[in-house]
């Protein structure tokens, strides 16, 4: 999936973390979803994964937030997650109020999560949020 979002240009942003020999221990990816099928400057993260030897060390909180404020530079408005609730709360995400965002990709039990970066990220924002196509094929 990642191959495919390189591939087709949709990714964002990728970041790594390494272990002292340069093997890549963690990895977040960050690509453009659409609202009510518009580019709102958002980007979704997915996946985000640590090596099974190197979890809970604050690697995937570093790959965040390192990753956020990489964002906020280039210039993105938010970044929304499909994931745990507890876990993604503890990096400073917050669910998206109902009934202003809303999606139905990666089944129905994960909660929607979004970051803002920029101050006025959820003025006039609501509707469907669509991750790239790519994405899909986790659905198949
Ligand atoms: C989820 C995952 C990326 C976390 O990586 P990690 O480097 O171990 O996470 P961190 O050490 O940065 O933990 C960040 C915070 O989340 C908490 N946390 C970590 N793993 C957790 C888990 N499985 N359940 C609940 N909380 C968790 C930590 O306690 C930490 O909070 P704290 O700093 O207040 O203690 C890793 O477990 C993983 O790769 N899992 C498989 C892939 C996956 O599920 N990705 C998420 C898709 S939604």
């Amino acid at each position: 999936m990642v191959q495919r979002l390189r591939e087709d240009g949709l990714l964002t942003l990728g970041i790594v973390a390494t272990d002292s020999e340069g093997g890549v221990v963690g990895y977040a990816a960050f690509s453009p979803v659409w609202i009510e099928g518009e580019d709102c400057q958002w980007v979704g993260l997915a996946p985000l994964a640590v090596d099974d030897e190197f979890r809970r060390q604050g690697i995937a909180r570093q790959l965040v937030y390192e990753a956020l404020d990489m964002l906020n530079e280039f210039g993105y408005r938010g970044v929304v997650v499909r994931g745990d609730l507890a876990y993604y709360a503890a990096l400073g995400f917050v669910p998206a109020a109902q009934g202003q965002l809303h999606c139905h990709q990666f089944g129905t039990d994960a909660a929607l999560l979004i970051f803002t970066l920029a101050e006025d990220a959820l003025t006039d924002l609501c509707g469907l949020v669509e991750y790239a196509e790519p994405f899909n094929l986790l659905m198949d």
